[in-house]
C-alpha cells in the first residue's frame, strides 16, 4: 500500500511517468473509463474545498469508479469526540483509497500512519498540499515544455501557503529553477522550508515581473491567521492587473491554485499568459493518474526515521496538539531537528 503525503514521496522519475500517463489519460479517454471499475475512493474533507474534492471525485468517477464523500466535517464523528485514527481506520474498511484534507498541520501523516488502504494528503492545514503540486507541476510542464531552467516568482502567502511549500519542495529538486520570493514579511516562507533554499527575497512584485517565467500567485490564507487585524492588512498586498501584467514577458505564465479572492484581477484572464483555469483541468488528469497509480502500487510507504529528543513541537496549529493520543515524534534534518508531523523546529524541555 503506498501513501502521498508529501509531493516529494514522489521521485522525479515517477513524476515524469504520472504526467505521461495524465497526458495519455487526456488524448485517449475511452481507453481509461473502466480502469477503476468496481474501486471506491472515500473523499474525507474536514475543510471546506470545492474543486479540490471535485476534482478527486470527478477523477474517480470518469475512471468507472465510485465515490463515498462525507458533505463536511461538521457532520462526521469528529464532533463527538472521534478521534482521526479510529475514522481513518474505520473509512479504510469502507473504501480502496482515502483522499483527506484537514486543518492541522501533519495530520496527513498522522493519517496514513492508520490507514488501511492507500491514502492521499488533500491538504495538511498550512502544511503540504501534494495534489495541487502535481495540477502545478502538469501546467508548468504543458505551457513551457520543461520542468528545469525556469525562473519561478511565488507571490502572496508564503507562509500558510501550502500549495508553495509543495512546489517549492518539488522544483527545487530540479536542475537551474531559480526561486523568487515575493511576500510581506509577515508572510514569509517558514523556516523548515528555508532550510537549505536558495531563493531571491522581494516585496516588490512590479520588480520581480520582467525576470518570471512562472509567477505563482496565492491567497491570502484568512482561515489560518489568530489576528483578524493582521489579515486586514495584508490581504490586498499583492494585486496582478492589466498594466503589471505589461511588465512581464511573453514566456511568462500565471498560475494560481485558486480559489482567488482579490489578488489577480479579471481583466487579466483574457491574457495569454493565464494559466489558472486549464490548471484545474490538468488537475483533474494528474490526480486520475496518482488514483491509477496509487491502486496498481504493491509497495509500502517507507515509516519516516524518528530520533529521540527531549522537547516539544512549538506549533500550535499542529496535529500533535490538536489531536488526543498522538505521540511526540522527531526527526532529523540537515540543521535541526523537527516535530515528525508538522516539520516545525522543536524546542528543548526546559527544567526547573
Ligand atoms: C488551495 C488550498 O486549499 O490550499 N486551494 C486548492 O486546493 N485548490 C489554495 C487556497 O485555498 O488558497
Amino acid at each position: 500500500m503506498r501513501n502521498l503525503i508529501d509531493a516529494v514521496d514522489l521521485s522525479p522519475e515517477e513524476l515524469e511517468r504520472m504526467c505521461d500517463l495524465a497526458a495519455d489519460i487526456q488524448a485517449n479517454p475511452g481507453e481509461y473509463a473502466d480502469a477503476c471499475r468496481g474501486r471506491r475512493l472515500a473523499t474525507l474533507f474536514f475543510e471546506p474545498s470545492t474543486r479540490t474534492r471535485m476534482s478527486f471525485e470527478s477523477a474517480m468517477l470518469t475512471l468507472g469508479g465510485t465515490v463515498l464523500s462525507m458533505p463536511d466535517g461538521a457532520t462526521s464523528s469528529a464532533t463527538k469526540g472521534e478521534s482521526l485514527a479510529d475514522t481513518i481506520r474505520v473509512i479504510s474498511c469502507y473504501a480502496d483509497i482515502i483522499a483527506m484534507r484537514h486543518p492541522f498541520d501533519g495530520a496527513a501523516r498522522l493519517a496514513a500512519r492508520y490507514t488501511g488502504v492507500p491514502f492521499i494528503n488533500a491538504g495538511d492545514g498550512g502544511h503540504c498540499h501534494p495534489t495541487q503540486t502535481l495540477a502545478d507541476i502538469m501546467t508548468i510542464r504543458s505551457e513551457t515544455g520543461r520542468l528545469c531552467n525556469l525562473t519561478v516568482g511565488l507571490c502572496g502567502d508564503l507562509l500558510y501557503g501550502r500549495t508553495v511549500h509543495s512546489l517549492i519542495r518539488v522544483l527545487s529538486r530540479n536542475e537551474g529553477i531559480r526561486f523568487v520570493l515575493i511576500s510581506p514579511k509577515e508572510l514569509a516562507l517558514p523556516d523548515y522550508m528555508m532550510e537549505g533554499l536558495e531563493a531571491e527575497v522581494t516585496e516588490s512584485l512590479e520588480e520581480a515581473l520582467p525576470k518570471l517565467d512562472i509567477l505563482y500567485m496565492t491567497r491570502v490564507q484568512k482561515e489560518r491567521f489568530e489576528d483578524e487585524a493582521q489579515y486586514e492588512r495584508l490581504k490586498d498586498a499583492y494585486i496582478l492587473n492589466a498594466e503589471r501584467m505589461r511588465l512581464g514577458g511573453a514566456q511568462l505564465r500565471v498560475l494560481h491554485p485558486l480559489p482567488r479572492v482579490n489578488e489577480i484581477a479579471p481583466e487579466v484572464d483574457d491574457d495569454p499568459r493565464a494559466c489558472y483555469f486549464k490548471q484545474v483541468s490538468y488537475g483533474r488528469y494528474m490526480r486520475m493518474a496518482l488514483i491509477l497509480t496509487l491502486l496498481r502500487e504493491a509497495q509500502d510507504s517507507p515509516r519516516q526515521a524518528t530520533v529521540p529528543y527531549a522537547g516539544s513541537c512549538p506549533n500550535r496549529r499542529c496535529v500533535c496538539h490538536r489531536e488526543r493520543c498522538v505521540p511526540q515524534e522527531f526527526i532529523r534534518t540537515k540543521d535541526a531537528v523537527r516535530c515528525a508531523w508538522c516539520e516545525a523546529e522543536a524546542v528543548p524541555e526546559t527544567i526547573g
